[in-house]
């Protein structure tokens, strides 16, 4: 008994020494040697592969982490970064990955709120799709291939320079990758207008496990593996469109009432509305005290003289007036949102250029909203958001509605549609002098959502998969377990979780694509 005991403690210990030490050294580098036997031209491939002698490891590392709380010394690192800029990079990595048994992830733009795409517990392999990151625009026909790593800023960009009038519906933010569309979709400006991003995808180029390249047809439509590139539906948009983002509102000056009728008209507002409601706390500058506000702000697609009767008439409690709104183009909108304010449009080709919105210590949250939240409930909420132990917390509600209802919910990985009045994220950022107190400002997060229960959606409390958040499966189940996938799961897929299931256990049953909130294969 004693002896068992001994061994049993030990044992894991031996093991995990054993492991790291063939890991360390001869797993990763009979991954290289058999990466350079295996690439058809071994010359090109070893221009893009990184080990930790190479000087530029860290900088290609670093590049886009894009939550700080991830650029730890403590934080796990991959063996090799591998940034392939041709298809057989790609088939040759997956190879020789899954001979010595090495994880692989895929990190396109490096915004998962986790780090999932480029932190991993056991030895891996990063992929990383910086060389893969051309953008073709057809605007005759209406459609661009975007590879994979390209950012959404550069897609605008290069849309815009064909024609002012088109656009994509995708993500606010210029530095997010196209990658991880399929399975989270992505929402953005034009969302109560033309649905998901991934509602907008007509075909892909994907490669899966047995290092097949495949696109829709051969496919179908959800898949697991690396994409390789989209194939987008280009939208309509009109020459000028309004921002009105000059609306903010001090408790004394009824911010919660208006927090509270806002909750029943945002989501009936035409789909030509893209309302958003941040609450937040201003710092003055210039005596020092911080001011709860509630910031209401939009993009119309249309002129002011077409905004501000609708707006008069469907919510005038709001008084917004003509001075809170500025006409522009929407790729002008899109430099506007991302507060590059008279910067060139070339701006939005800089994958560099983060701050102030970028790379930041920070941990969110999100929530879905079925039933207006009481003025009492929303003090409550308020009170939590003006709490010192955050002082640079914010929580946003985005509106639904228009034509996310029009979908039903169980035909694509977006589940979250009718009868959803708002989306919540709530997020807390700090700084690196402050990063000491991370665990504080992360268990904020994690009691402003207890306290948010009673009032939000349930059975599952449902949250978007593109705010990823480790928090949401249960403590009482094996992390790895299949029963634990399907917590979070539901949460994020709802019922198309068992479809997801079934696709992963189709094409990847062995589970060689995951991460800590991959789709698991049936067990
Ligand atoms: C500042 C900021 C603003 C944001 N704004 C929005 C917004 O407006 N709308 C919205 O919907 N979301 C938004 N998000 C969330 C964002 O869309 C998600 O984090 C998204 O996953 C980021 O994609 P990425 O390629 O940059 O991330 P990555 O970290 O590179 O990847 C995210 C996930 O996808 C996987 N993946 C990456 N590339 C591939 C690939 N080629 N093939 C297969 N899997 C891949 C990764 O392994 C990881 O699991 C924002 C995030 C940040 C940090
Ligand atoms: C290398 O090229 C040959 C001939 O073009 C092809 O048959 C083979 O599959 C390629 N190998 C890899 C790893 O791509
Ligand atoms: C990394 O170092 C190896 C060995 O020194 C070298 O072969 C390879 O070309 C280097 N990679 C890059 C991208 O410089
Ligand atoms: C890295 O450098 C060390 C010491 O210079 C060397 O022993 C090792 O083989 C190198 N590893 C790789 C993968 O090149
Ligand atoms: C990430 O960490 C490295 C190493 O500590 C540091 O040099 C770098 O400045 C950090 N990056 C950012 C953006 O803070
Ligand atoms: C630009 O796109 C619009 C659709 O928004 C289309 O009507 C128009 O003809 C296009 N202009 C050119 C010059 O192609
Ligand atoms: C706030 O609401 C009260 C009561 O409805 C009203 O009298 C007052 O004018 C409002 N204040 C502002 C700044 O709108
Ligand atoms: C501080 O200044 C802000 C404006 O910058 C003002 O709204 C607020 O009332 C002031 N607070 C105090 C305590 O003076
Ligand atoms: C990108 O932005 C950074 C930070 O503002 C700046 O230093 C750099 O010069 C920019 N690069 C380009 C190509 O504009
Ligand atoms: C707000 O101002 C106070 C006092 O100047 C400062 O200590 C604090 O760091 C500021 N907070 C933010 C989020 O800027
Ligand atoms: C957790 O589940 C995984 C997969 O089902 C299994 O391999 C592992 O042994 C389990 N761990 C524990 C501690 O039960």
């Amino acid at each position: 008994m004693k002896f068992l005991q001994f061994s049993m403690l030990l044992l894991p210990i031996l093991l995990d020494a054993l492991l790291s030490f063939s890991m360390g050294t001869s797993y990763h580098e009979d991954f290289l040697q058999c990466l350079s036997i295996r690439s058809n031209d071994s010359t090109s491939i070893s221009n893009v592969v990184y080990t930790r002698n190479n000087s530029s490891y860290s900088s290609v590392l670093e590049s886009t982490i894009r939550n700080l709380r991830f650029n730890s010394t403590d934080t796990p690192k991959p063996l090799v970064i591998v940034t392939p800029s041709r298809t057989s990079h790609f088939q040759a990595t997956i190879y020789c990955a899954r001979k010595h048994r090495l994880q692989i992830r895929t990190r396109s733009g490096g915004h998962d709120y986790e780090g999932l795409s480029y932190v991993a517990k056991v030895p891996f392999v990063l992929v990383d799709l910086v060389n893969f990151r051309s953008v073709d625009v057809d605007a005759e026909n209406r459609v661009a291939w975007v590879q994979a790593g390209a950012i959404v800023g550069e897609v605008y960009y290069r849309i815009a320079k064909k024609n002012r009038t088109l656009a994509f519906p995708g993500g606010v933010y210029y530095t997010i990758g196209l990658g991880s569309f399929i399975s989270s979709r992505g929402f953005g400006l034009l969302f109560r207008k033309y649905d998901t991003g991934g509602d907008n995808v007509i075909d892909a180029q994907l490669i899966d496990v047995n290092r097949r390249i495949l696109d829709r047809k051969s496919m179908g439509e959800d898949f697991f593996g690396i994409v390789l590139a989209w194939k987008l539906k280009l939208v309509p948009v009109p020459a000028t469109v309004t921002v009105f983002e000059a609306v903010t509102r001090t408790l004394e000056q009824n911010a919660t009432q208006l927090i509270f009728q806002w909750q029943n008209i945002a989501h009936q507002l035409p789909d030509e509305i893209n309302p958003d409601l941040i609450m937040f706390n201003f710092n003055s500058t210039q005596n020092g005290s911080r001011t709860f506000q509630a910031l209401f702000t939009s993009l119309f697609l249309g002129t002011i003289d077409e905004l501000l009767p609708i707006m008069q008439q469907r919510f005038p409690q709001l008084r917004l007036s003509r001075q809170d709104c500025t006409e522009m183009s929407w790729i002008e909108a899109i430099i506007y949102f991302n507060q590059l304010k008279n910067q060139p449009l070339e701006s939005l080709l800089n994958r560099t250029f983060l701050k102030p919105l970028g790379s930041q210590y920070y941990k969110s949250k999100s929530d879905y909203v079925k039933e207006p939240i009481s003025e009492t409930a929303l003090n409550g909420l308020i009170s939590r958001l003006t709490d010192e132990q955050a002082p640079s917390a914010y929580i946003i509600f985005m509106a639904y509605g228009g034509i996310i209802d029009r979908i039903p919910e169980d035909v694509t990985p977006f589940p979250h549609r009718a009868g959803n009045l708002y989306k919540i994220h709530y997020t807390v950022k700090w700084q690196e002098q402050d990063n000491v107190n991370s665990q504080r400002y992360i268990d904020w997060t994690r009691r402003i959502y207890r306290y948010m229960t009673p009032f939000v959606s349930k059975f599952p409390r449902e949250a978007y998969v593109n705010y990823r958040d480790l928090d949401i499966g249960s403590n009482n189940v094996n992390h790895t377990s299949y029963a634990h996938a399907r917590i979070w799961g539901r949460k994020y897929f709802k019922n198309y979780f068992d479809r997801l299931v079934q696709v992963k256990t189709e094409i990847d049953p062995k589970n060689f694509f995951r991460h800590e909130q991959s789709i698991p294969p049936f067990p």
